[in-house]
């Protein structure tokens, strides 16, 4: 009788422990951020009740030397436990690719407040808190592609002011609040391609002072409504090809920008005001397959080339 109660609680022990097997490092030096831990993570129900990562240090190292998180291939787990940032507080880099991630909550990065790059590509998430990244000042780099994201919180960025690489590619995006880029006035590069965006906002790109590349290419934009480049100072190139433009017109762009390349090709374009092609500053645009016009490249010495789509232009 005892010995049958003594195995029983050994079993349940021992279920309870393999559904909640403690996150594993193995550490390795990096040549670059430096000392890092390569994390284990069987947890598919998504537990964030962990008390410690395990794992033997090299010698004389400590949690605190932490400057990198990755997981390995056989990671699964549905959220990011927030002891890993509780116990690596000094990380600046994590990555934490295909590891079967769901939701992103306030929590996760909390304590990573050196946080520089954080890349959680080929996830699931559908879910991000808006404080999730608002508890790091440092964040520079930050990727989403390739999740199941349909929209991000607008207050997501807000604290993120030295962003300067944002990837959101490959999410079935359908919209993006207004002020969601208002904070970023560093950010040197943006990628938004391969979503469902049909509607550029007009606000959207009003801060991005620094920007240098915008990549927008394959959503469904139908519209470019006036005002929208045309505050981007420094924006040399900008990509729009593979969307569903019909129109373009002057007020869009502005005069302001001096665009070296402005891919518009595979679009929808029938149309195209005069004013455009009088006030455009751009050393190349791209314009190939589209309805009105279907050479390769117009350049903008050459912009009587698309005297068929000026014609076609109704105010
Ligand atoms: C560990 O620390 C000791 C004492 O500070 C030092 O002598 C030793 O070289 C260190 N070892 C390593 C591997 O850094
Ligand atoms: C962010 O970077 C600055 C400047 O490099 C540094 O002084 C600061 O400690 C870092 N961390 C936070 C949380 O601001």
């Amino acid at each position: 009788m005892f010995i049958c109660k003594v195995f029983a609680l050994l079993s349940v022990l021992s279920s309870f422990k393999a559904q909640n097997t403690n996150p594993k490092c193995d550490f390795t030096i990096n040549e670059w951020p430096g000392y890092s831990c390569y994390l284990s993570l069987t947890n598919p129900s998504g537990s964030n009740s962990f008390t410690t990562v395990d794992g033997a240090h090299i010698s004389n190292l400590t949690n605190d030397n932490i400057l990198q998180v990755k997981n390995n291939p056989a990671t699964l787990t549905k959220n990011f436990p927030s002891i890993i940032c509780n116990q690596f507080p000094n990380t600046i880099k994590i990555e934490f690719k295909q590891a079967g991630i769901e939701g992103i909550d306030g929590d996760s990065f909390k304590n990573c407040g050196d946080l520089q790059e954080l890349n959680l590509a080929a996830n699931l998430i559908t879910q991000i808190s808006e404080n999730a990244f608002s508890e790091n000042p440092n964040l520079s780099g930050l990727t989403l592609v390739n999740n199941k994201l349909t929209t991000l919180p607008e207050n997501l960025l807000a604290n993120n002011p030295k962003l300067s690489a944002l990837l959101v590619s490959n999410n079935p995006l359908e919209t993006i609040p207004n002020g969601f880029f208002r904070s970023l006035t560093n950010l040197q590069a943006l990628f938004v391609q391969h979503t469902n965006v049909k509607n550029l906002q007009p606000d959207w790109f009003k801060s991005l002072q620094n920007t240098q590349a915008i990549y927008l290419e394959y959503n469904m934009i139908d519209d470019i409504p006036d005002g929208t480049f045309s505050n981007l100072r420094n924006v040399q190139y900008l990509s729009l090809k593979g969307n569903d433009i019909k129109t373009l017109r002057g007020d869009a762009f502005g005069s302001r920008t001096d665009f070296q390349l402005i891919d518009l090709s595979d679009n929808l374009i029938e149309s195209v005001e005069r004013k455009f092609a009088e006030q455009i500053k751009a050393q190349v645009i791209m314009m190939g397959g589209n309805v009105c016009y279907s050479g390769t490249v117009v350049h903008v010495f050459r912009l009587r080339n698309l005297e068929r789509c000026m014609k076609n232009y109704v105010a």
